[in-house]
């Protein structure tokens, strides 16, 4: 498919797991793809991986001068930017009786902080028919047990949308969100332990955990203009997880 042909993308997060396989679905449909990340390694390796249509900026979305510097990257080989897939995150659990201000600062200051200033700055670059996709997650519908300040976080996470699809009217750039249910990545893995996705996976309608490049498909899809008709949308992609 060719749906993304000319098309220029940030994808945060894009080193690895669901932003990874994102970003080689849009470079297989036509895109030019920024990642972006704090690790040089990941970046290095996933940018060898997707091919010469793949740059990758090391930093950190906490951090408003590493956004400053990816944009500015972008505008210098690019001019404008079409797609924004703020998917950079982060989760683990914590349960409640046991919560700290550190741990609610770090998820908060990259999932919605990180999330918010990654679309802020992107807007100047942005044109008309541009697409701002923001990972939320099925923990920010259901009560995920432990999880207290991630499924707050991607609860925020889904007004952003609500909210921005308000403040981009005019603009012609639109904003979904695309929330994951299980999905086989580093962060699972970390977050969950073996025994933990694996019941994460069985509690599905579907039964298992999705392969990244599940949520990549429908990213690309959010991306291009097939979902023209779309904003302010919350698309799970969840096996059914939260839908029940
Ligand atoms: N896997 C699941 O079951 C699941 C379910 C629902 C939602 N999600 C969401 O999906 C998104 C992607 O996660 P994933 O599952 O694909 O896990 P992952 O492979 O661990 O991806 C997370 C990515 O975010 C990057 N990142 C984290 N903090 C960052 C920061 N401060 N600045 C820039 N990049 C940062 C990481 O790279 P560096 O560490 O190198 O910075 C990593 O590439 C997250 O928003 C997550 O909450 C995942």
């Amino acid at each position: 498919m060719t749906r993304l042909n000319g098309k220029t993308a940030v994808i945060t997060g894009g080193a690895t797991g669901i932003g990874r396989a994102a970003a080689k679905r849009f470079v297989e449909e036509g895109a030019f793809v920024f990642i972006f990340g704090r690790r040089r390694e990941a970046l290095d390796t996933a940018v060898a991986d997707l091919g010469p249509n793949a740059r990758a900026v090391q930093g950190s979305v906490s951090d408003e001068a590493d956004l400053d510097r990816l944009y500015g990257a972008v505008k210098a080989e690019r001019g404008t930017l079409d797609i924004v897939f703020a998917n950079a995150g982060t989760g683990s659990p914590l349960p409640l009786g046991q919560i700290t201000s550190e741990h609610i600062d770090e998820t908060f200051d990259t999932n919605v902080k990180g999330m918010i200033f990654t679309v802020q700055k992107a807007l100047p670059l942005m044109r008309e028919g541009g697409s701002i996709i923001l990972t939320g997650s099925s923990a920010g519908t259901t009560g995920a047990p432990g999880f207290t300040a991630y499924s707050a976080s991607k609860a925020a996470v889904r007004n952003l949308a609500r909210t921005w699809a308000e403040d981009l009217k005019g603009t012609g750039i639109r904003v979904n969100v695309l929330s994951p249910g299980a999905t086989a990545t580093e962060l699972a893995k970390e977050a969950l332990g073996e025994e933990g996705q694996k019941a994460y996976g069985a509690m599905t309608p579907l039964q298992r955990m999705a392969d990244p490049a599940e949520i990549g498909a429908v990213a690309a899809f959010l991306a291009s203009a097939d979902s023209s008709f779309m904003t302010a949308s919350e698309v799970a992609v969840d096996g059914g997880l939260a839908q029940l």
